[in-house]
């Protein structure tokens, strides 16, 4: 937040709120930009389902109008925050960037890869140059949605109960907010082809039950637990997600946090910033 303060008090940025559908909008907010950073989106991968076009409009059709945006106003560099759900249940984990080509499980990452597919023609077809962060699911400071908000805005209304979805034994990586964005600034430093498509996520993975020992020792309670049960969350949740990361660590970037501290320090800020539930 003292980043984002100091950044928009300096005269080098400028703070326009829109939306990115409205293209006009968007072509006068990327006036005099020289990269652009590409992180909205619809990154709501559960409730896809419930509401087909939003994940088409929100990340396939705004990245499509972003590009053209950029293109009328001779931009050519974008890093865009792609996701580990566009390998879908991969058949090979850790799962490589250059994996067998996936086959999609959810509309998020159908919309992802398709915006994906949008930013590689571009910079074969308008000499563009992309960086492509394909992350794990992201913990840290001002986070706000996901299994630990989910457990945390729980146990908070009632420390002696916890539903969880699934049966807790799904496997997943996280990866801290701090070196997630200290492995994009690496790649883009040193990473100078035309497409660089980086995965971004720990070196390992937890089941959704430690993450519950985390928590609740964190918190100090001991909730009796009601699993759901199945192997899946919901629809399109991946039971096994784990990113081969050598490519990001070849350029010498490594996480500061493991996964433990990093499900803990979420919890922490989200003890201090309740106003976010
Ligand atoms: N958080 C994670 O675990 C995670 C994991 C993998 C990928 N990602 C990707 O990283 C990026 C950031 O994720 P996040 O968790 O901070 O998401 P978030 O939902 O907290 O933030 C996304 C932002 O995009 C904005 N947005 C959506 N549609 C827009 C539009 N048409 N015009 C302008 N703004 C719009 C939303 O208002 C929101 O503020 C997303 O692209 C997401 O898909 C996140």
């Amino acid at each position: 937040l003292n980043f984002l303060e100091q950044a928009l008090k300096s005269e080098k940025f400028k703070f326009i709120k829109g939306d990115l559908l409205d293209s006009p909008c968007l072509e006068k907010a990327l006036e005099g930009a020289s990269r652009v950073y590409h992180l909205a989106a619809n990154a709501d991968v559960r409730h896809g389902t419930e509401h087909p076009a939003k994940d088409h409009e929100q990340n396939t059709l705004a990245t499509l109008k972003l590009l053209e945006a950029m293109r009328k106003n001779g931009i050519t560099q974008i890093a865009f925050a792609s996701t580990g759900s566009v390998y879908g249940e991969a058949a090979v984990i850790p799962t490589s960037e250059d994996c067998p080509f996936p086959i999609q499980t959810s509309l998020y990452g159908a919309s992802k890869i398709s915006a994906e597919g949008f930013i590689s023609a571009y910079c074969e077809g308008f000499n563009f140059q992309a960086w492509i962060f394909r992350f794990v699911s992201i913990l840290g400071e001002r986070y706000s949605h996901g299994h630990v908000y989910d457990f945390y805005s729980q146990l908070l209304k009632d420390p002696t109960r916890l539903k969880v979805l699934g049966d807790g034994s799904q496997r997943k990586s996280y990866l801290y907010v701090g070196d997630c964005v200290s492995a994009i600034e690496v790649a883009i430093e040193k990473s100078t082809e035309k497409i660089n498509i980086f995965n971004l996520g720990s070196q390992g993975y937890c089941e959704v039950k430690d993450s519950i020992g985390w928590i609740t020792r964190y918190l100090n309670v001991n909730p009796e637990i009601e699993y759901a049960g199945g192997s899946r969350g919901w629809v399109g949740d991946n039971p096994f997600i784990y990113l081969e990361t050598s490519k990001i660590q070849s350029l010498g970037w490594s996480p500061t946090l493991s996964i433990q501290q990093g499900v803990e320090r979420t919890v922490q800020y989200l003890e201090n910033n309740k106003w976010i539930l």
